[in-house]
């Protein structure tokens, strides 16, 4: 591959690198060369994708952290730093959608359970926050580094249902463009803060209200298909390279940018 979009060598923390979108970009660093570190709250999820990565050769380890703990995720710190010295890039993937907090279709928004509420915003916005700020102390000292959020399409227009949500991925949105204001203007060109944000891609989160237990789609999925103009769903593995483009050389003057990720649907009104 072009050395421009090279980021062999790198010491990746990939948070929620156990579930569906952690899991694809964690495989295509390691394949990419880069030394990963895995980082979820599940134990067994993480034994699966660290055997996964290392089955050829891959340099990754697996430490069990949870995003909304500062003084667990300065230990995590600590432990990377002393096997491999330097923190180059983080992808805060950690988050997502949670049952309680999407609304029933005949529940009526003041009726909202405030504890779902408070753990989604929670997990979405502090979750991304948080491991921002361990790390990206580290890349502060550095001068260098590179950190990638996981926004969405809730963040550009509504999506019914998901109040919490999507004000939490609105959150991560504004504090990607403020993060980057932040580090450019205090450390220089060298930490770049981008985030991606995902069309629909079928994940664990959301296989239940796209697709019918019989297979067939569900209504909510012939909406988004019908405002997507390409017409499909996305495959996991079409966010890898937008991930890995940011975080090499080839973006070293991008920072502050939500790159949607969606089939164009963003771009559509729906007309
Ligand atoms: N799947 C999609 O279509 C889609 C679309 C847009 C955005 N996203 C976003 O992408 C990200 C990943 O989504 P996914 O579909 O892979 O979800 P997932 O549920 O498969 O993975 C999330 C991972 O985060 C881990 N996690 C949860 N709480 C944690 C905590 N406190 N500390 C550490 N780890 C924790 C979970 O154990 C899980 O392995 C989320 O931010 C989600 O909002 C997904």
């Amino acid at each position: 591959m072009n050395e421009q979009f090279s980021i062999k060598g790198k010491v990746a923390v990939i948070t929620g690198a156990g579930g569906v979108l952690g899991g694809s970009i964690a495989k295509s660093f390691v394949d990419a060369g880069a030394k990963i570190v895995a980082l979820d709250i599940r134990q067994e999820q993480l034994d699966v994708r660290i055997a996964e990565l290392t089955a050829n050769g891959g340099e990754a380890i697996g430490i069990i952290g949870n995003v909304l703990d500062i003084e667990n995720l300065e230990k995590v710190a600590k432990e990377i730093i002393s096997k491999w010295g330097q923190i180059d890039i983080l992808l805060n993937i950690a988050g997502g959608n949670m049952p309680g907090a999407t609304l029933n279709p005949d529940q009526d928004f003041y009726n909202m359970k405030i504890s779902d509420w408070e753990k989604v915003t929670s997990l979405n916005m502090n979750g991304t926050v948080y491991p921002s700020m361990v790390f990206g102390k580290i890349m502060a000292q550095q001068k260098s580094g590179c950190i990638i959020n996981v926004s969405s399409m809730a963040a550009y227009s509504a999506i019914t249902r998901v109040p919490g949500y999507s004000a939490a991925k609105t959150a991560v949105s504004n504090f990607t463009q403020w993060l980057a204001t932040e580090m450019a203007l205090k450390y220089g060109d060298g930490i770049r803060v981008n985030a991606i944000a995902p069309g629909f891609f079928i994940g664990d989160q959301n296989r239940a209200v796209l697709i019918n237990p019989d297979g067939s789609l569900t209504d909510r999925s012939k909406k988004v298909l019908d405002k997507t103009p390409m017409g499909r769903f996305g495959d996991i593995t079409e966010l890898n390279g937008a991930v890995q483009f940011l975080c090499s050389p080839a973006a070293s003057f991008i920072t502050g940018v939500v790159l949607p990720i969606d089939g164009g649907f963003s771009a559509f009104s729906g007309v």
